[in-house]
């Protein structure tokens, strides 16, 4: 495809400049008949998760698409699922900018956004206007000036929102990039928003009389027992799925690389051994209970594969798609 060429154009600005070029070419010729200039048709490899059935495993990972402007742009490439958000309950701007930086070498991204997006209510909107014939994730979090305390009640309100326009809802609570967000991945504030987030699933299911999964994203940066108390917290309230992993705080892997001391969360090759671990871990402790989303670092077939191997039902990509275009979402489609 034309992506080496539009690669070595973007690489050439800034990275959330390039992002937002691209985001407003996709949103522009999404739907209309220049669809087919980006269009892959790909087999069907149908796969069952959540109690869902997604036309192929291959998902886009959230962050791309935060205000869910290009679905049908995504859904033309082959993606057999799109994960638009993190959507928050009030519109915010993000984090000062810089905030996004590519370390080439490594084939990496370091990113503090911090949610910036339109809010749940445009999210909405966006979502109603979008024809896509895949499964739509919406990922929802909490703004920035809620406290952490009250973090449950913004989860609550998106899901709300969401809940009749997505196919499953994904509840991020491992971005590093909202302070205090991280903490709401261990002990009893965990059981808390689980509790919470379960009975919304129970009232929302009774007033739209349809049953939309819930699945839990998660940081690579957790030890072996924080790891074991999530899997056991995920099993006991019943939720439908997680999303393992987010960005790491971990820098060991690029070191002395230019941007790697910037702060955010790393991701893209740096990260996919590591969500890889975290994939196998939570597989064994979970025995199947619920199944895994595997997303990290991965940019090729192979790296797929490696996922599926240690546990994971379904894959995402966001760094691999920026590196290698949709060239990658044809060859883990068509082969996986
Ligand atoms: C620029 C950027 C923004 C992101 N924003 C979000 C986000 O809003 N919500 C979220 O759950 N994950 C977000 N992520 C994390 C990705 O969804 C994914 O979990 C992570 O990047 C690892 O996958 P990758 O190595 O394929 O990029 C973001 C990643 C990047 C690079």
């Amino acid at each position: 495809m034309f992506y080496p060429l539009a690669r070595k154009a973007l690489f050439r600005l800034d990275a959330e400049h390039a992002h937002e070029l691209t985001l407003q070419q996709l949103h522009r010729i999404g739907g209309t008949p220049l669809e087919g200039l980006i269009r892959q048709r790909l087999p069907a490899r149908p796969v069952k998760c959540m109690g869902l059935t997604f036309k192929n495993a291959l998902g886009l990972a959230a962050g791309l698409d935060k205000n869910g402007e290009c679905i049908n742009a995504f859904g033309a490439m082959g993606f057999g699922f799109v994960e638009v958000g993190t959507v928050t309950p009030r519109p915010q701007p993000g984090n000062d900018k810089p905030r996004l930086f590519r370390l080439i070498e490594a084939e990496g991204i370091i990113n503090r956004m911090g949610f910036n997006n339109l809010g749940v209510d445009q999210l909405v909107e966006n979502v109603k206007r979008a024809s896509f014939n895949g499964i739509l994730g919406i990922n929802i979090g909490k703004n920035k000036d809620t406290p952490v305390e009250q973090g449950k009640d913004d989860y609550l309100a998106c899901m709300e929102k969401v809940y009749p326009h997505a196919g499953y809802i994904a509840v991020n609570i491992s971005s590093p990039n909202t302070p205090g967000l991280r903490t709401l991945q261990y002990g009893e504030a965990l059981d808390d928003l689980l509790m919470a987030i379960k009975s919304q699933q129970k009232i929302l299911e009774k007033r739209h009389l349809k049953y939309v999964p819930v699945a839990v994203k998660i940081a690579p940066d957790l030890s072996e027992e924080e790891l074991v108390q999530i899997a056991d917290s995920l099993v006991r309230h019943q939720i439908d799925g997680v999303i393992a992993t987010n960005t790491t705080l971990d820098r060991s892997l690029v070191n002395g690389l230019k941007y790697s001391e910037e702060a955010g969360g790393l991701s893209g090759r740096p990260v996919q051994q590591r969500s890889t671990e975290v994939i196998r871990r939570l597989a064994q402790e979970l025995q199947d209970k619920l199944p895994i989303i595997g997303v990290g670092g991965i940019d090729s077939l192979m790296a797929a594969r490696e996922k599926i191997a240690a546990g994971a039902t379904l894959v995402q990509i966001y760094s691999g798609f920026i590196y290698k275009g949709p060239d990658l979402v044809k060859e883990i489609v068509t082969h996986l």
